[in-house]
Formats: structure tokens, C-alpha cells, sequence
């Protein structure tokens, strides 16, 4: 029969405990979800700010929309593209001190368009890339990025987690051939783990290499540094020293798509050859609005603050009630239990008490690492955290199956 591996794709995932279905939310208000009927505390949110509902970005959509109507009408480069979109990126370019900043419609999209512009070979694009190129990415990055390398025309190499020894290695076996374009790709915040990469040193290594060092900061844009400009902030990191950055809105920023900032060669070579771009409708102009104000708003320096406190806070509580937590000092707080079935369980567990924390399973996480993906907003309340640390004493401690 037709497709019959459909059905038994689907069985083998049931049966290990690994299929994926929808819960859907049917009202939110402040850092409660309804699901159900049921009312839980939301630990599983990328919001960190809160800003996603707050009015002010709320309005400025509806200002947007007034404005520009619903949606863009076009791809970018037929009639899609407004002074709303030109004034987002002008804004972010010069905030970030980039050349230039190019907007997609989400990070998905950005990521595969990188990989897609700089080492495919299609009959549209003219990239230069030949088979030696190479992208040399953090085993632990993001699928967008992974399964976007893995189908362009680069050779692709993963390094150990944040392991710089094994990255070394990696460019030393490959740096010496210098007619090929090579690429190093990691995450400023991991989004699965929360902990951070060696930024310094991997700047350094792909200087050293003549590589370009990419940098996906979907977690910690907004989230991290004074004026919320990730890790290129915290790090004071140059274009010079990080050639391609990507950066969501659907995370810290409360609205949803995404940019990529570079040189103006780099960003005017997308704009040409960049098909994820080119051949999809611009993201509506009244988003572009509500991400600008967004971006520009004063009371996400107080929520950074609040985010840091709430941080500090759960992993205090958390120690002091023996759990183990994962190296992080971001919003995302991993806890990892290294099976489906029993994350799953424990997650169903949290949910009687009121918390909403998902199970993350493979093969979104790698195998035997199954955990509880905790996130923390500036929406959270101390007593939200002292409610969660609780929970996860009484799931987790009362069961001798789970960690
Ligand atoms: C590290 C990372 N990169 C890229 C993406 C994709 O971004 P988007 O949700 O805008 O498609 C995500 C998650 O959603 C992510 O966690």
C-alpha cells in the first residue's frame, strides 16, 4: 500500500513512548494556562519577558494592522516589504552595529536559508560552493540549522558540545586547505541545555582557521545583556569577529520571526540568493511594527532584571531541595530524568499539581537524555517558583524510577 510506512512510523513512536500531539491552550493570562479546563502554571513557555501579551505590543499590532493592513500581500521583493520592515531593520543593524539586517519569517527559515545560500548548488543560486566547503556546527545545535547543512552541498562536521579542543581539531584537519569556505555554527544560549558557548574562544579559532563564525542566539536575544542584544552584548563581540548572526522574535521578543545581521555583501548576497526568502511571503508589516516596539520598549530592562532574580531564585530553591539541575544560568533550566516514558510521567505527574513543565524527548534532545524542560519568564511570580520547586520535589523525590 501507498505510504504505509506512515502508519508504522507513527506505531513506532506510540510504542517508545515518543509521539507528539497537540495541547492546545485555550486562554492565557499572565503566567497561567488553560488546557482543557484545567489551569496550570506555564513553565513551558520561551516568552522570557512576558512581553507577548503585554499591551503595549498588543496595541502596536493593532496600530499595525490599521496601518498596513493584515497581511504583507507579497514577497519581499515584488511588494511586501514596507518602511515598517526597512525601520525594524535599520533599528536592529545599528543597535547591534551591523552593516545591514535582513528579516525572515522565522528562525527556521533563517537557518536553512544560510546554509541553503552559501554552500548549495541549486540552479537559481550562484553560490560559489563547492564540495571542500565545510560547516563545522556544535553537535547540540538546533534541527533549523542541522537538517539545513545537511542537505547543502557542504560537508558537515559536529563538534563535542561547547568542546573548543575537539572544534580545534576539527578546523586544524580542514583549515589548511585554504581554497575551502568553511563556516563554524553554535548557539549563544542552547536551547535545550541553557548553558552558553565558549564565545572568546571560538571567535579566536575561526579567526586563526579564516573561518566565519555564525552565532543562533534565539534564546539569548532579549534575554541577555543590558540593553537585551544576546550574547553579542554580553561578549562585545564585533561583526568582524562574528560575521553571521541570527536572532529570533518569537522568544524574548513576544511577537514571532526573525533576522539575520551581517556585512552588506552578506546580507545583499540573501536578499539575491536566499530562496526561504525570496519566494515567500514578507512577514506582515503590523509585526514588523509590534517587534519594533517591542525591541525599543523601556520596561523590558525591569523584566530582565525580574528574569535574573527569578533565575537565581529556582536554582537556590532547587539545590536547596537536592535536585540536580543541568550547568545553566539562563531561563532555561533542563532537568534531566534519560527516559521517555518516565519524563513523560513525571510531566503528567506536575500537571496534577498545577504546573505545566513538558517532557522533552528524542529525538528532539539526544537519546537517554529525556528530561523536564524548565523555563522561567519575568511573568513568574516568587510563589510560582516556590509551587514548581515543590512539585518537582514531591514528582520526582516520590518516585525511586525517577531521578
Ligand atoms: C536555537 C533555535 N534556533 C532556531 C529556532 C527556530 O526559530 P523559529 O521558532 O522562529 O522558527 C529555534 C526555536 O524555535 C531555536 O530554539
Amino acid at each position: 500500500m501507498a505510504f504505509d510506512f506512515i502508519a508504522t512510523a507513527l506505531d513506532k513512536r506510540r510504542s517508545e513512548g515518543l509521539l507528539r500531539s497537540h495541547n492546545t491552550v485555550n486562554s492565557a493570562a499572565g503566567q497561567m494556562i488553560e488546557i482543557d479546563g484545567q489551569h496550570y502554571i506555564n513553565f513551558s513557555s520561551n516568552d522570557y519577558l512576558a512581553m507577548r501579551r503585554s499591551s503595549l505590543v498588543s496595541q502596536a499590532w493593532i496600530d499595525g494592522i490599521s496601518e498596513y493592513g493584515a497581511g504583507s500581500g507579497a514577497s519581499p521583493l515584488v511588494t511586501g516589504y514596507t518602511n515598517a520592515h526597512q525601520a525594524l531593520e535599520e533599528y536592529l543593524a545599528s543597535e547591534l552595529k551591523r552593516d545591514k539586517v535582513l528579516l525572515f519569517n522565522s528562525g527556521f527559515a533563517a537557518n536553512q536559508a544560510i546554509c541553503q545560500a552559501l554552500f548549495s548548488k541549486g540552479v537559481f543560486s550562484q553560490s560559489h560552493a563547492h564540495n571542500e566547503d565545510v560547516i563545522i556546527a556544535d553537535k547540540l545545535m538546533h534541527a533549523s540549522f542541522i537538517e539545513g547543512a545537511q542537505v547543502s552541498n557542504a560537508k558537515l562536521m559536529r563538534f563535542k558540545h561547547n568542546n573548543t579542543e575537539h572544534l580545534h581539531m576539527l578546523l586544524d584537519a580542514n583549515g589548511t586547505q585554504k581554497k575551502t569556505n568553511t563556516l563554524v555554527a553554535t548557539e549563544g544560549v542552547f536551547s535545550m541545555d541553557g548553558d552558553q558557548a565558549p564565545l572568546y574562544t571560538m571567535v579566536t579559532m575561526s579567526k586563526q582557521a579564516d573561518a566565519w563564525l555564525m552565532i543562533d542566539d534565539a534564546h539569548g536575544f532579549g534575554a541577555l545583556g543590558k540593553n537585551g542584544r544576546g550574547v553579542i552584548e554580553t561578549h562585545n563581540l564585533s561583526q568582524q569577529q562574528v560575521p553571521i548572526l541570527m536572532a529570533t522574535f518569537g522568544k524574548a521578543i513576544g511577537t514571532a520571526g526573525a533576522f539575520v545581521a551581517g556585512s552588506h555583501d552578506f546580507i545583499d548576497y540573501l536578499i539575491n540568493f536566499a530562496r526561504h526568502y525570496i519566494y515567500s511571503t514578507a512577514m506582515p508589516a503590523a509585526q514588523a511594527y509590534a517587534t519594533l516596539i517591542s525591541l525599543q520598549a523601556k520596561q523590558c530592562s525591569e523584566r530582565r532584571s525580574i528574569l535574573a532574580q527569578r533565575i537565581e531564585q529556582f536554582k537556590w530553591l532547587a539545590q536547596k531541595a537536592g535536585l540536580i539541575l543541568m550547568p545553566s544560568n539562563t531561563a532555561i533550566q533542563p532537568l534531566v530524568i534519560g527516559d521517555a516514558k518516565k519524563a513523560l510521567a513525571a510531566s503528567e505527574k506536575l500537571k496534577l499539581l498545577g504546573l505545566w513543565v513538558t517532557a522533552i524527548r528524542y529525538p528532539t534532545v539526544p537519546k537517554y537524555t529525556d528530561r523536564l524542560r524548565i523555563t522561567l519568564t519575568a511573568g513568574h511570580e516568587i510563589r510560582d517558583i516556590e509551587a514548581l520547586v515543590d512539585g518537582l520535589q514531591i514528582v520526582l523525590h516520590a518516585s525511586k524510577d525517577i531521578k
